[in-house]
């Protein structure tokens, strides 16, 4: 049931601010994060020295926001990878690795098959997961579910922001359990998280008109990039990924470090660009490295839309359109920034009348290899 919306996806992008508050939900408890999913799993955390992330699609963009906070709060080296990849290749497994997979639907063949393989290698398996009782869950040693609500179109939004939550709260978790993470961070953090579900509303409920505006003049584009860096990486290449399976545009996601290495051969006059711009505050070094890329795109002829923080006066000069959302520290930054980019991509789909719900070629699940 749509419950009034013109479409589920319009519906459950309005649920983002819901799917991030109720997967904290119940998991917070005296300035801590318990997830009582994972009772009795501490010395398991204490004695990995690896994780493994695996996933698809956006799935898998949401693990390498995940990569971020793991390694800064659990000081444990994580690497991210295709399921698909990961499987057919001679991975390096034992049972000091802990395998996180994520998956919205749990039924994903790829994700399944590659879980499976990683048990088989001796792993221990944890699966981030919005669909109660799905395979993965099943076959996995640990459980932490998303409870972002049931995800019908086909293009995910509301999971992902709830995937990128929970892995937070495992991160956090991990890092108290590991002794790696200080009191003060953790509830920092915990601040920061609870602070999230009201962030996105405001930029639902100040920014979505424009947003829609702008992507009703851009009909006509035939091509969009993406720039991000650090976290605003993997929000880049979400950001494309979402826009190519909605509108049919062709969109391509990059990290702005990339851009001289490559990319920049792509600009030419009229270009749109969507960067991502890190925070000003975050000791500077990343905002400063980031303008200068919107500088040289710019010189060139770009048209950059700047997704930035609320009162950041330094991107005004360069950017041709900029899309606010509200401050958080730095590794919070990609559950806020993302939602513009959603609200992007369901509106230029919208705006040529296609069926953003159910888009040509793709299924919600995809259950054969
Ligand atoms: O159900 P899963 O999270 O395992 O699905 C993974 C991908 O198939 C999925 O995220 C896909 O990329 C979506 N269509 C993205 O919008």
């Amino acid at each position: 049931d749509k419950g009034g919306w013109s479409s589920f996806m319009a519906k459950e992008v309005a649920e983002e601010p819901d799917a991030v508050a109720k997967t904290v939900l119940g998991r917070v408890h005296d300035g801590q994060i318990v997830i009582p999913e994972l009772d009795g799993m501490d010395e398991l955390f204490q004695g990995v020295s690896r994780v493994i992330v695996l996933a698809c699609g956006t799935a898998y963009y949401a693990g390498l926001v995940g990569k971020y906070a793991l390694e800064q709060w659990a000081r444990i080296p994580v690497d991210v990878e295709l399921a698909h990849e990961f499987r057919y290749r001679d991975a390096i497994v034992g049972p000091d690795t802990l395998v996180v997979s994520i998956s919205q639907s749990g039924e994903t063949m790829d994700t399944l098959m590659a879980v499976k393989e990683a048990a088989r290698l001796g792993a221990k398996t944890l699966s981030i997961c919005n669909t109660q009782g799905a395979t993965i869950p099943r076959e996995s040693d640990a459980i932490v579910y998303t409870h972002a609500g049931p995800e019908v179109a086909v293009a995910s939004t509301k999971a992902f922001v709830a995937q990128i939550t929970a892995l937070y709260l495992l991160a956090l978790h991990v890092g108290r359990v590991r002794g790696a993470l200080s009191a003060e961070v953790g509830v920092e953090a915990i601040e920061e998280l609870e602070a999230l579900p009201e962030k996105i509303q405001w930029i639902l409920d100040n920014e979505q008109g424009r947003i829609e505006q702008l992507a009703h003049w851009m009909t006509d584009t035939r091509s969009v990039l993406f720039l991000g860096r650090h976290v605003g990486f993997p929000i880049a290449l979400e950001g494309a990924l979402k826009l190519k399976e909605l509108s049919y545009i062709h969109a391509e996601g990059f990290a702005a470090g990339e851009l001289k290495h490559g990319p920049i051969a792509l600009i030419e006059p009229g270009q749109p660009v969507f960067v991502m711009v890190p925070s000003p505050r975050d000791g500077a070094t990343l905002h400063s490295k980031v303008i200068s890329n919107i500088e040289e795109i710019r010189a060139r002829g770009a048209r950059v839309i700047a997704v930035a923080e609320e009162g950041d006066a330094a991107v005004l000069p360069f950017a041709d359109e900029v899309l606010r959302v509200p401050l958080a520290a730095p590794l919070f930054e990609p559950v806020l920034s993302v939602v513009p980019l959603h609200i992007f991509a369901m509106g230029l789909a919208t705006a040529k009348g296609l069926d953003v719900d159910q888009p040509r070629n793709l299924a919600k699940s995809v259950t054969v290899e």
